[in-house]
């Protein structure tokens, strides 16, 4: 059998109609509600859980908590808080958040003091499924969470890739610290031009382009090279057209690299004020078709091959409000995959197009 666990859920995701395939209980796990095979009515819901007063939470299995998460009639900010706190993602992005805030850099940044963060971003990348932990990195968030967020998802990317292409253990939770530190040095630059809502002027870039170097500055001595660099290099390109240096080639180091791409990817999927998020298919269809240049090809390659297996027959939600499958991802063409719907099966376009990937059940 498997797990069994019982998770948290407020009763207020259960909806009119909704039948039920396992067991539900109370918030102490211990009474049974209503058992499986039942039809949920709100008024028989609001009844049962009138005895509960204040405490307005159930308790349902893993597979279905998670079968729950992905259905339309959870709004998609509940799905998503849902989905943070089962992964353990929230908690992280606390614990990101308090040393970003904390600006004692002597006190924390330093290898030791890191280890069981990195410990536990690794943690997440063996337990759960990589589109699971992309469902987090891909929602659009407020700017002022912008740099913890986006610390801990190249964090997670780079994490990704590393495994991807294969690399030892170390290597892995090296690439998971360079990404977590690489933008440390944007905690130097004014608040305003920061998280300013609009495109910056070409002074206030200048000040933004700064940051590689700060990073540097923070990092220097305290870490092993690779990850100074990486935090250095991140924003350069093998064509020599990036910054702050100008540098190309192998100048470039393979951390560096692969940091550029997990940082392009979450920038491109996050909500900034000034553009929309895009679906990851589209980010997918931006990386193949090189509209970021500079970027080291072959590594650019095993992203979109993996990423490309990983959402294959994952549930969307489709621009019809109905729910799909996706079939195939082409390649040379990742925004038009091919669709199940029912019985229709074909690739998609401007009039149907996948609004919103969903999580699996059971994920
Ligand atoms: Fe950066």
């Amino acid at each position: 059998m498997k797990d069994r666990q019982l998770r948290t859920l407020p009763a207020e995701y259960l909806w009119d109609g909704l039948v039920l395939k396992d067991d539900i209980f109370n918030y102490t796990g211990k009474v049974l509600l209503l058992p499986k095979g039942e039809t949920i009515t709100r008024s028989r819901l609001e009844k049962l859980m009138g005895f509960y007063g204040d405490n307005q939470n159930i308790m349902v299995y893993e597979e279905t908590y998670l079968e729950l998460m992905s259905d339309e009639h959870v709004p998609a900010q509940a799905r998503q808080k849902m989905m943070e706190n089962h992964i353990g993602y929230a908690r992280l992005h606390r614990s990101i958040g308090d040393l970003f805030e904390r600006h004692d850099y002597d006190a924390w940044l330093n290898t030791e003091k890191l280890a069981p963060l990195i410990r536990e971003v690794s943690a997440r990348l063996e337990n759960f499924d990589p589109v699971t932990i992309l469902s987090c990195i891909n929602f659009p968030r407020p700017m002022d969470e912008g740099l913890q967020r986006h610390s801990l998802n190249v964090a997670l990317l780079n994490g990704m890739q590393a495994e991807w292409l294969g690399l030892p253990h170390d290597d892995v939770n090296t690439l998971v610290l360079a990404g977590l530190l690489h933008d440390i040095g944007k905690t130097m630059i004014p608040e305003e031009i920061l998280n300013a809502p609009r495109r910056l002027t070409e002074e206030e870039l200048a000040v933004m382009r700064e940051h590689p170097r700060y990073s540097d500055e923070l990092l220097k001595g305290k870490f092993e090279d690779n990850i100074r660099l990486a935090a250095r290099h991140h924003h350069e390109k093998l064509n020599g057209t990036g910054y702050p240096d100008g540098i190309s080639g192998d100048e470039v180091s393979f951390c560096a690299r692969i940091t550029a791409i997990s940082d392009i990817y979450d920038a491109m999927v996050s909500a900034r004020s000034y553009k929309e998020a895009r679906l990851p298919l589209d980010v997918f269809d931006m990386f193949y078709e090189e509209e970021f240049d500079g970027l080291d090809r072959s590594l650019v390659i095993t992203f979109l091959k993996n990423m490309r297996e990983r959402y294959t027959n994952r549930p969307v939600m489709m621009s019809n409000g109905r729910r799909g499958e996706i079939l195939y991802i082409p390649l040379n063409d990742a925004d038009h995959p091919i669709i199940r719907q029912d019985d229709d099966i074909r690739q998609t376009d401007d009039g149907w197009y996948c609004k919103e990937i969903l999580p699996l059940p059971g994920a």
